[in-house]
């Protein structure tokens, strides 16, 4: 195995009367190695304050390490300043705030945004709800039976009106690795759409540069990068956040209030209204710190070992159907299991899924958040095993004898 990271992180390591966990849902959520734990407790314990407001010591430090958080996501997903990076509750709130504010702004009636059919909720509906507001439309780039995006139909999609790209870098209900780099350079060539990347899949799994794949938006989520939850960034172009008005007013997101005018401070606290989540973004930035010294490129390669193990083990087992074959497959594998008494039919995923807890194995059933996903594979749900940093091989083994015997109880 290549990567012995498993002893770092708490909850995995409990022992008692149970059985140890075998956590197959790191899409979802990953666990928390112990450095990421003690930083925000000792944040708490020893310098709890507020940011940017206090001239005193102890606020001055925890400004300090809020703002260096910044810092190592400049030079983590190399963007070209600190001032591209803001803070945000996670991808969700990125996309939202992008689609209020830059949406807003320069969308119109007639206008249209292309996604793609591998989206995650987060990147369809907040498109909608701007559509809605501006009359602006939206398309979807397809994709084939193997979960593959249909780029050679990428260019007969985009055109003048084509104001946005939003395609993610990593379907969560798949695992589609999609060509990212290939996929702006099309849109840059047919239009001159701005492209959002999200990269809430892909930020923990593989080296991001923003400025090398000339992505104009890339936003992700703490709590999938081994982080802390109610943390998240958007990346943007500065001359990009600039030309953004605000989209939520508050505290320190201005420059001078008076009850006629309010002008705005610059980006990025023009989009970071009101008291942050301060010992998150500090904890994010222990998530930073342990992602660069354990290396993308090893938990990039343990991942792939533990998917083409869990591959080769699940791909044993009778009626089992993974969904989609991707060219390139993140960590994970979403699946379906024929009824053994009725083949045509399948078991129902949150069943699989309740038999699985009491073998102390966490997946994820249901639609993934993807429901447009699971209509163009024909199915309501699936299970998902999803593998991250510390997986280890017995929680395959264990996934793969525990279907067996799902088999077994509805045979
Ligand atoms: C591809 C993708 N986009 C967006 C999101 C939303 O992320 P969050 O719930 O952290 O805002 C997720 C979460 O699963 C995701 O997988």
């Amino acid at each position: 195995m290549t990567l012995q990271v498993r002893s770092q992180f708490p909850v995995l390591s409990q022992t008692g009367s149970e059985k140890s966990l075998a956590y197959l849902d790191s899409t979802a959520t990953t666990q928390k190695p112990l450095c990421v734990i003690d930083c925000m407790d000792q944040f708490y314990r020893e310098h709890y304050s507020s940011v940017k407001r206090g001239v005193y010591r102890l606020s001055e430090r925890t400004s300090q390490s809020y703002e260096a958080t910044r810092t190592k996501l400049k030079s983590f997903f190399n963007a070209a300043s600190e001032s591209e990076i803001v803070f945000t509750r996670g991808t969700t709130e990125s996309i939202n705030l992008v689609a209020w504010s830059w949406g807003r702004a320069h969308l119109k009636a007639g206008d249209e945004i292309l996604i793609s059919a591998l989206e995650h909720h987060a990147n369809i509906v907040p498109w909608q709800l701007i559509a809605e507001h501006t009359g602006a439309c939206i398309k979807v780039l397809p994709c084939d039976d193997n979960a593959n995006l249909c780029l050679d139909l990428l260019p007969s999609l985009l055109s003048d009106r084509t104001k946005l790209v939003a395609v993610t870098h990593i379907s969560n209900a798949i695992g589609t690795i999609n060509p990212i780099a290939e996929i702006i350079q099309i849109v840059r060539t047919h239009s001159q759409a701005l492209v959002l990347v999200d990269g809430a899949q892909s930020a923990a799994h593989t080296p991001v540069d923003v400025q090398a794949l000339d992505c104009d938006f890339f936003v992700c989520s703490a709590h999938k990068m081994y982080g802390p939850t109610g943390v998240g960034m958007l990346y943007a172009k500065y001359s990009i956040l600039e030309s953004m008005p605000p989209w939520q007013g508050g505290g320190d997101m201005i420059d001078r209030v008076t009850f006629e005018r309010t002008t705005y401070a610059p980006p990025p606290a023009r989009f970071e209204a009101g008291t942050p989540p301060i010992a998150e973004v500090i904890g994010f930035g222990a998530a930073i710190d342990w992602l660069n010294q354990t290396g993308l490129a090893q938990i990039h390669a343990h991942e792939n070992e533990m998917l083409e193990y869990a591959l080769n083990s699940l791909g044993q087992i009778p009626g089992l159907r993974v969904i989609g074959n991707p060219t390139q497959r993140a960590s994970l594998i979403s699946f379906v299991l024929a009824d053994p008494l009725d083949p045509q039919t399948v078991i129902h995923a949150y069943d699989i899924a309740l038999i699985l807890d009491e073998e102390g194995i966490a997946v994820r059933s249901g639609h993934h958040c993807a429901q447009p996903v699971m209509d163009r594979f024909g199915v309501a749900a699936t299970v998902r095993a999803s593998f991250g940093a510390y997986t280890e091989a017995w929680e395959i083994d264990r996934l793969a004898t525990a279907l067996r015997r799902v088999l077994k109880i509805f045979g």
